[in-house]
């Protein structure tokens, strides 16, 4: 057997079964450990993982010398925190998305990894899907022409039991943000990697349906600096949820995709897609662990190669501080009541 990497899992609750399992199959990788702050919580996952150890602190995790990376599966507005940590006990980082909350404690990360020499990935598993790289490139290799209209509509459901089941959802401090920071975030990520860096964003946002510190609904405007502009929608209260919807118009072609299906796909070389591009998962439009495992494999089975070859992961830190930073001006805009220009200062 070739050389594996060790990885622990910090944080072991909704999320933390697809990395445990990815970890399981990823030839790559070998699952050593799990935490979490609740001892019950950790000792569970760790037994549904074949009798992994199973710490209560993570600073204990990172003792571990038979430890080289984590995954850091605890609430959003704690990924740096325990990222930082990480990173000074040397260890390679892997964040669930978004990689942290506010730009200060992202920052704080990519140069706690850098200083460190660790690799520093988010997971934003969509990018790992062939339907949403064939989409991508297509548009930036001019196929639909110049890109002049790009829409994103992400009405997703979420009950008030859903935000009210763990304390730290709907909270600005440890969620950052709620339809966008949280459920729209993959999306809001896609569309900064398929249409480039945003230059400006206006946008009107509120808590019209459940009892939360931050966000139900969300619009904005948003301007891209190719000179496309398109709007940003996403909610967490619409009846029963719906598919997401991301629409690219071009000056010779258009492009249309609901959940991860395409309903329309015109490009001026005339070209089908290729026809292995369907998936059939729910997107977690309704229902929040509706994401298939695949996706999340993939990733972390990159993130250990790129561990062993000694290069960047799929999505570094980096590239994650993007989808953030765009959602962080979208509540700005709504704060001020004016129009926001990127880079946020
Ligand atoms: N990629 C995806 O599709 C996806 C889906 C769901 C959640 N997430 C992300 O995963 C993260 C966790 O979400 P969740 O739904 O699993 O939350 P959760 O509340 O179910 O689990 C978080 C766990 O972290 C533990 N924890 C808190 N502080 C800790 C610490 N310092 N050390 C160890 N454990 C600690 C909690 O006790 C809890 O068990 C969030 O950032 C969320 O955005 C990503």
């Amino acid at each position: 057997m070739g050389k594996t990497v060790g990885f622990g899992v910090i944080g072991c609750g909704v999320i933390a079964p697809w990395h445990t399992q990815s970890l399981l199959s990823v030839p790559e990788a070998r699952l050593v450990a799990v935490c979490d702050v609740v001892p019950e919580k950790a000792d569970r996952l760790a037994a549904d993982s074949g009798g992994v150890k199973a710490y209560y602190d993570h600073n204990h995790l990172l003792a571990d010398p038979e430890v080289d990376a984590v995954c850091v599966c605890v609430p959003s507005g704690l990924h740096s925190a325990v990222g930082v940590d990480a990173c000074k006990a040397g260890k390679h980082v892997l964040s669930e998305k978004p990689i942290d909350v506010t730009l200060e404690h992202i920052d704080a990360l990519v140069a706690a990894a850098a200083v460190s020499k660790v690799n520093l990935g988010c997971i934003f598993q969509r990018r790992t899907q062939k339907l949403w790289q064939t989409v991508r490139q297509t548009i930036q290799s001019g196929k639909i022409g110049k890109l002049l209209l790009a829409d994103a509509y992400l009405k997703y459901y979420r009950s008030q039991e859903y935000y009210d089941c763990a304390g730290w959802r709907g909270t600005w401090e440890l969620d950052g943000g709620g339809a966008l920071m949280n459920q729209g975030v993959h999306c809001v990520d896609l569309m900064r990697w398929i249409c480039g860096d945003p230059v400006s964003v206006f946008a009107r946002c509120g808590h019209f349906a459940r009892n939360i510190e931050v966000e139900d609904t969300a619009v904005a405007v948003v301007t891209y600096a190719s000179g496309a502009v398109g709007v940003i929608e996403g909610t967490t209260s619409v009846y029963k949820g719906m598919e997401h919807r991301l629409e690219f118009h071009g000056e010779t072609g258009n492009i249309l995709i609901e959940g991860a299906r395409i309903v329309r796909w015109e490009t001026n070389d005339g070209s089908e897609p290729p026809d292995d591009l369907y998936t059939v998962r729910g997107e977690a439009s309704a229902n929040p662990v509706d994401i298939g495992l695949d996706n999340h494999t993939a990733q972390i089975q990159d993130f250990a190669r790129s561990i062993l070859d000694g290069r960047a992961p799929l999505v570094t830190g980096e590239e994650a501080r993007g989808s953030v930073e765009l959602i962080l001006g979208i509540y700005q805009s709504d704060q001020t009541g004016s129009v926001v220009h990127f880079p946020l200062t």
